[in-house]
């Protein structure tokens, strides 16, 4: 297997669960040293990850707040000196219209899925530069490209990242750091079971439903991280800005 990640320094939120495990299961499998970041840890995830030879810092963050990000990029900068590749994807949902939320909710979404996106961004970006380059890769969502019913902040949120990674493609290309966003369909992630639950459905309907895609089915967590790793690597060294949908051609016949 090819090592594209050896002692590359990966800060990973949303680490704990679903699409974040999954990734830095599969960059700890490339010799990444492997940051979670997430707000409730998964010492389990720690432990294995550890115990397989990974080194692997956990650390306990709301990426909606400044005070905490400043807390994780400075621990990992004393602890390891550098950062080469930022994945931004801690994210929640809220299956609402807009007549149904209410502000504290709207808030609440957009600043765990986009303003955090700002916030570890800006941190990580001068040492990046001053090292010579690096990665970010921001999980958006199918639902960054087109909209969802009941799904108005959320769909905000996320065709927000999109726009802001194209934003941040733009001013940071010349100091050769590269970012792009990944934008899934529906994903098996303890995070599409509660969607359906919040829509009044049984835990598995979102999956069963994701039947009519031209693959046939959902995502798995790992097929997310496939993609994530090939656009953090030197795999993608021509491609900044990009909106990679990986949905299994749920979004194939949109225009
Ligand atoms: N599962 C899907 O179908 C799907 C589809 C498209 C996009 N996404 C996106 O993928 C990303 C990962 O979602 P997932 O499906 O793996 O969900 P998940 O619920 O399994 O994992 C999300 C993780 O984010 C963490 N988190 C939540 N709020 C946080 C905060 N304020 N600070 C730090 N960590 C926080 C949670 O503790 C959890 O570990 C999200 O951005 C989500 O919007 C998921």
């Amino acid at each position: 297997m090819s090592m594209r990640f050896d002692r590359h320094v990966v800060i990973i939120t949303g680490a704990s669960s679903g699409i974040g495990a999954a990734t830095a299961r599969a960059f700890a499998r490339e010799q990444a040293i492997v940051v979670l970041a997430d707000l409730r840890p998964n010492e389990a995830l720690h432990h294995q990850l550890e115990g397989e030879g990974t080194a692997v810092l956990s650390v306990t963050v709301d990426v909606a707040s400044s005070a905490d990000c400043e807390r994780l990029v400075n621990q990992v900068l004393e602890r390891f000196g550098r950062i080469d590749v930022l994945f931004n994807n801690a994210g929640i949902t809220r299956r609402a219209t807009v007549e149904e939320l209410d502000e504290a909710q709207w808030d609440h979404v957009m600043a765990v899925n986009l303003k955090s996106v700002f916030l570890l961004s800006r941190l990580v970006i001068g040492p990046m530069r001053r090292q010579g380059g690096g990665s970010i890769v921001n999980t958006a969502s199918g639902w960054g490209l087109v909209g969802g019913d009941q799904a108005a902040v959320y769909c905000a949120s996320k065709g927000g990242v999109v726009l802001l990674t194209k934003a941040m493609a733009i001013d940071h290309g010349p100091h050769k750091i590269r970012v792009n966003c990944i934008c899934p369909g529906d994903t098996l992630t303890p995070m599409l079971s509660d969607e359906a639950r919040q829509l009044g459905l049984h835990g598995d309907a979102l999956a069963a439903a994701a039947s009519s895609r031209p693959l046939g089915r959902a995502g798995r967590p790992e097929e997310i991280a496939d993609a994530v790793l090939f656009l953090a690597s030197g795999q993608s060294s021509f491609i900044t800005g990009e909106a990679l949908v990986v949905d299994g051609g749920g979004l194939a016949g949109s225009a």
